[in-house]
């Protein structure tokens, strides 16, 4: 994307400037966000209010040069007082916890400032569509940062369903199952344990938005098929934890396709352990974000085709978001980053008076937010139900 980023710089002039909300020094997906937003050059982090411990917060602005009278301690204060400034930041980062998604984007887009948000989409579905009305009431820019839509490889499988390359789809699997969060035992103390194993702040099914919605985005942004029915299965392994910590979410398509999510924290042994394989009558497909350079397409009764990122004259977003020479591995980070620059022309064609459309079609959004919620819900009315089937 270099020549699009500098005739991006050129014609708006200035970096994009972004807040965050939430991504303190005490957070797991603040740095990243921040390597991902700088790595290609066209965003400016100018102000923040970055955690809830004030200490932590303040610490965290002046550690990234932000100026003191744009380093806040609550995000209320800040949206109001940079929607006053003559410069102020054009968009925010949301990189809290989920139940405080909402509060904040809808704080924000009342002021008119676009919004980046952290999956899931929020803590319910009743703040998710409050969220929505908001957006539609403001106009402004929302992007949901499911980020392995941003990879390369998706992408291209994205394209060859949609060529029918794959003919009709029959089985779309996926799976986030992780084993780094598999410990032995939570510990006796509540306000000990973290809030993702915590039901009161993330629900007893919180493993679902927090890797489920991932693989369930990503499936559905693959095929650009959406699910009408599922039945869930979700089990606690741990002791004493009081949340599910794996689930298979069974799918049933309204075109005949079926389909299964599993989610998981206890998948022993297993790192991060996102993948999907997606199969039609014609050939199949499949991606491990491990080895997230290679797409592997396998036609009926014909050799195996290895795609790989980087390569020319695979697909125009391929070569497009390559920085480097095939054969370095661009990975997790510039997923993330290639998001954040479509999100920077989107955000630069509305300031222009042009459609961001052309950037948004392929961007995670409000609408993948709310049917990722509409899953969860689903998911939990299913298991409460025996594991039957629900219409979605
Ligand atoms: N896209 C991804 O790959 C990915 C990976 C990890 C986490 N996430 C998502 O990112 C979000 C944050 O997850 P995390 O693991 O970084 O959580 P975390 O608990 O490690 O960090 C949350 C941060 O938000 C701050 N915070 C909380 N409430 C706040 C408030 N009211 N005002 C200001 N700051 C506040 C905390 O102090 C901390 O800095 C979650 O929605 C999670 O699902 C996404």
């Amino acid at each position: 994307m270099a020549n699009e980023n500098a005739q991006f710089l050129r014609l708006f002039g200035r970096r994009i400037r972004l807040g965050m909300v939430g991504g303190g020094f005490d957070s797991i997906i603040g740095e990243t966000h921040r390597i991902a937003f700088q790595a290609d050059g066209l965003f400016d982090l100018v102000a923040g209010a970055f955690s809830v411990n004030a200490e932590v917060s303040t610490a965290t602005g002046k550690t990234l040069l932000v100026a003191d009278d744009r380093n806040y301690l609550d995000y209320h204060e800040m949206a109001e007082l940079e929607a006053a400034r003559p410069d102020p930041i054009d968009a925010v980062v949301i990189a809290t916890p989920p139940h405080v998604h909402s509060d904040v984007a809808i704080t924000f887009l009342k002021c008119g400032i676009h919004v980046i948000c952290e999956k899931p989409l929020t803590r319910t579905m009743e703040q998710a569509l409050q969220l929505k009305k908001t957006l539609e009431d403001t106009g402004r820019i929302f992007v949901l940062t499911h980020c392995y839509s941003g990879f390369p490889m998706p992408r291209l499988a994205r394209d060859l369903v949609a060529s029918g390359a794959l003919g009709r789809l029959r089985m779309i699997d996926s799976e986030f199952a992780s084993g780094g969060a598999g410990v032995a035992l939570e510990p006796d103390d509540l306000s000990q344990r973290h809030w993702r194993f915590r039901p009161e702040i993330a629900g007893r099914e919180g493993i679902l938005g927090e890797v489920g919605t991932h693989a369930y985005h990503l499936i559905r942004y693959v095929t650009g098929r959406t699910p009408s029915r599922l039945s869930a299965r979700m089990q606690t392994f741990v002791d004493r934890r009081e949340v599910f910590d794996n689930a298979y979410v069974d799918l049933e398509y309204p075109d005949g396709a079926v389909g299964r999510i599993w989610s998981s924290y206890v998948a022993t042994g297993n790192q991060h352990g996102l993948s999907f394989r997606i199969f039609g009558d014609k050939a199949s497909v499949e991606w491990r974000e491990e080895d997230a350079e290679y797409l592997r397409f396998r036609p009926l009764r014909e050799p195996e085709v290895l795609y790989r990122a980087g390569q020319e004259g695979t697909s125009e977003f391929v070569s497009r978001s390559a920085r480097f020479r095939p054969g370095h591995p661009e990975g997790y980070i510039m997923a993330f980053a290639n998001l954040y620059t479509e999100t920077a022309f989107a955000i630069g064609a509305v300031k222009a008076g042009r459609s961001p459309e052309p950037w948004l079609k392929n961007l995670p959004g409000i609408d993948d937010g709310v049917l990722g919620m509409q899953m969860i819900e689903g998911a939990a009315r299913s298991q409460s139900a025996g594991s039957s089937w629900v219409t979605l």
